[in-house]
């Protein structure tokens, strides 16, 4: 199996080393490393668990469309390439189509523990220092310069189909804390990746904190505050 998954590997890299913002093969890496390392305390299949970081983008309905994201035509192609067992297979598409945050606001999250790993190791790598810089890089290459209006307010209760919508007015690189990152501290699935996610929140309030007082903004200031307390992420 090991050369199998060195295969789908390089297919992966492959296809999302193109101009794909916060989803190139540094974050599937990173996603693969880390769901490799929570999998050593949490004890699921190891190959599907690094299967499914692997593959868990390729279809990515933002960069390959509805159909695609449908089919999981990219992930199912990559796999049949490097002969992966047919229950294999099945098993990992069920955890990418279950996986993400578009899912989690429609109630639908990944049932099986490999799933619960690998959406975990995805989260992280949306958050903390790492998570930032993602966020701020897609925010750049999105909208240019505008990453901060201090007159536009996160939709925090935002809805799966607004989340996907393109242009909204209030996305924006602080406001996507509040309508995503600073939530997924308590979204974690697995006892491992909870304890993960409490630093890199840690790192993320401080950021704000920090970024509103030299903005002086007080009015941000407290709204963040407000948030966490009402959230349960305070820190
Ligand atoms: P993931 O691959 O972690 O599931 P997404 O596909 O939602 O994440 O997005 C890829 C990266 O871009 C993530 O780090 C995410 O936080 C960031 N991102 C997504 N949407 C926005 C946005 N509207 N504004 C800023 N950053 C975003
Ligand atoms: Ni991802």
């Amino acid at each position: 199996m090991t050369d199998a998954i060195e295969k789908v590997k390089y297919g992966v890299i492959k296809l999302l080393s193109g101009d794909i913002p916060g989803h190139g093969g540094d974050h599937i890496l990173r996603v693969y490393t880390l769901a490799a390392q929570l999998n050593e305390k949490e004890k699921a299949d190891k190959e599907i668990v690094s299967l499914a970081a692997l593959l868990h983008d390729c279809d990515d309905y933002k960069f390959f469309g509805k159909e695609n994201a449908q089919q999981l035509t990219n992930a199912k192609k990559i796999m049949q390439e490097a002969k992966i067992p047919f229950r294999t297979q099945e098993s990992v598409c069920t955890i990418i189509r279950t996986m993400g945050y578009s899912n989690l606001l429609k109630g639908i999250r990944p049932q099986s523990l490999e799933g619960k790993i690998v959406s975990d190791a995805d989260m992280l790598d949306a958050i903390g220092a790492i998570g930032t810089i993602r966020c701020l890089s897609y925010s750049l290459h999105k909208y240019g310069c505008l990453y901060f209006d201090k007159n536009i307010w996160p939709e925090v209760e935002i809805s799966s189909d607004a989340y996907k919508s393109p242009n909204r007015k209030s996305d924006n690189f602080i406001n996507h804390f509040f309508e995503k990152l600073l939530k997924l501290k308590n979204l974690m699935l697995t006892e491992t990746g909870k304890k993960e996610a409490q630093k890199r929140h840690f790192f993320m309030v401080s950021f704000l904190r920090h970024f509103f007082e030299e903005n002086q903004v007080p009015e941000w200031q407290n709204f963040l505050e407000k948030f966490l307390k009402e959230n349960n992420l305070s820190i």
